[in-house]
């Protein structure tokens, strides 16, 4: 049997928060492998099943066939499972009295993928993920990333998967909330996923109708939302939609957090009561959370992944390790993950998205 460039056993893996597509990747990688003669293991949460021949009950490497893989792509999560925690190079593991430490097991999983014979791997990730694969890469490991995230926050592709999904999620609800405004003469406010980024606030809060759109990237004023809603109020407008990125923060102020955890969160009950007290006006928050993360992926997120995990097997066949897959205009390509990993996409806040919804009467707060 020909193997391509030498490989016969790849590895995949899932890490960080996960995002709907990440099984048509792994799918797609793996039927894409098979057909080149490869043999496909998948490693169990992050990098745990390395470590661990037991994980969550489940052996930490599982062999992927075609039959494992068969009719996922329309599954949300990831069969492998993922992790959060999953920072080799500090990686938290919970303490005999039960606190989070750090340990650094680079160099055990540089010698279990020699162990297991394994060729290359194929990393799919955040930033954060991709950030512990590229290092893996410089140790020495033969690696393949791909990106993965819903906030769309990764500057080396134009799109990632999951994005779709949470924008169409965000949407429906979005849109559900004008009738019950409406019918109270309330102001709602959304908070929205995305991180440090509003791409997922400004997507959903376009296509929903709202009224108010705010975003890290254009710190707002309590003071100009007010004036937004006694603007609709003078047009006879008595409700407003609010959209808000659960990273956005005031001018001159910063972002909320969840107590000490250093998760943004909260930003959304914040301003409902402010805006109460700055109009007058009963507000209520809806915090949409995991919701954005959960279900099936629409088409276009199941279509961009299995495009992204056959072109990650592509690039293992070609030996272009140490690169990312990525989107480029309409076409899926290969480009450094050191190049990748540091850039940050923010919206940019005088983009043509930002520039057409103000020109349709949305406010940013500023
Ligand atoms: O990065 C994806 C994401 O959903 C962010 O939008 C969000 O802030 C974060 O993950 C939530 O992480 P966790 O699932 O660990 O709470």
């Amino acid at each position: 049997m020909e193997y391509t460039n030498g490989i016969r056993r790849i590895a995949i893996n899932t890490g960080g928060g996960d995002a709907p597509g990440l099984n048509a990747v792994i799918r797609a990688a793996t039927l894409t492998a098979i057909e080149n003669g490869w043999e496909v293991l998948g490693i169990r949460r992050g990098y745990m099943g390395l470590l661990h021949d037991d994980v969550d009950g489940e052996p930490g490497m599982v062999q992927l066939c075609a039959d494992r893989v068969r009719g996922i792509t329309h599954l949300g999560g990831t069969i492998l499972g993922t992790t959060a925690r999953g920072n080799l190079f500090g990686l938290e593991v919970r303490q005999s009295d039960g606190t989070w430490g750090q340990t650094d097991p680079s160099e055990r999983i540089m010698a279990r993928f020699g162990e297991l014979g394994i060729d290359a791997l194929i990393a799919i990730g955040g930033d954060g993920s991709l950030k512990i694969a590229h290092r893996l890469f410089l140790k020495g490991l033969r690696v393949v990333g791909v990106p993965k995230t819903i906030d769309n926050d990764l500057g080396a592709t134009d799109m990632t998967f999951g994005f779709q999904t949470a924008v169409d999620v965000a949407t429906e609800a979005i849109g559900r909330l004008h009738s019950t405004a409406e019918a109270h003469q309330r102001v709602m406010v959304v908070q929205v996923m995305g991180r440090h980024t509003g791409w997922i606030a400004l997507e959903s809060g376009l296509a929903g109708g709202a009224d108010v759109i705010l975003i890290p990237e254009i710190p707002y004023s309590v003071e100009r939302i007010a004036a937004k809603i006694a603007e609709r109020e003078r047009a006879r407008r008595r409700f407003s939609i609010v959209v808000v990125a659960e990273g956005a923060l005031p001018a001159g102020g910063a972002p909320s957090y969840v107590g000490a955890t250093g998760r943004y969160g909260g930003i959304g009950d914040l301003l409902a009561l402010e805006i109460e007290q700055a109009t007058g006006k009963e507000a209520r928050c809806l915090t949409l959370g995991h919701i954005q993360r959960g279900g099936s992926p629409v088409p276009y997120d199941r279509n961009l992944a299995l495009r992204f995990g056959a072109a990650a097997v592509h690039a293992v066949e070609l030996g272009n390790f140490g690169c990312m897959v990525g989107l480029q205009g309409k076409s899926v390509r290969s480009v450094p993950l050191g190049d990748a990993i540091n850039a940050i996409k923010r919206v940019p806040a005088d983009g043509e998205v930002v520039r057409t919804a103000r020109r349709l009467g949305v406010s940013f707060g500023d």
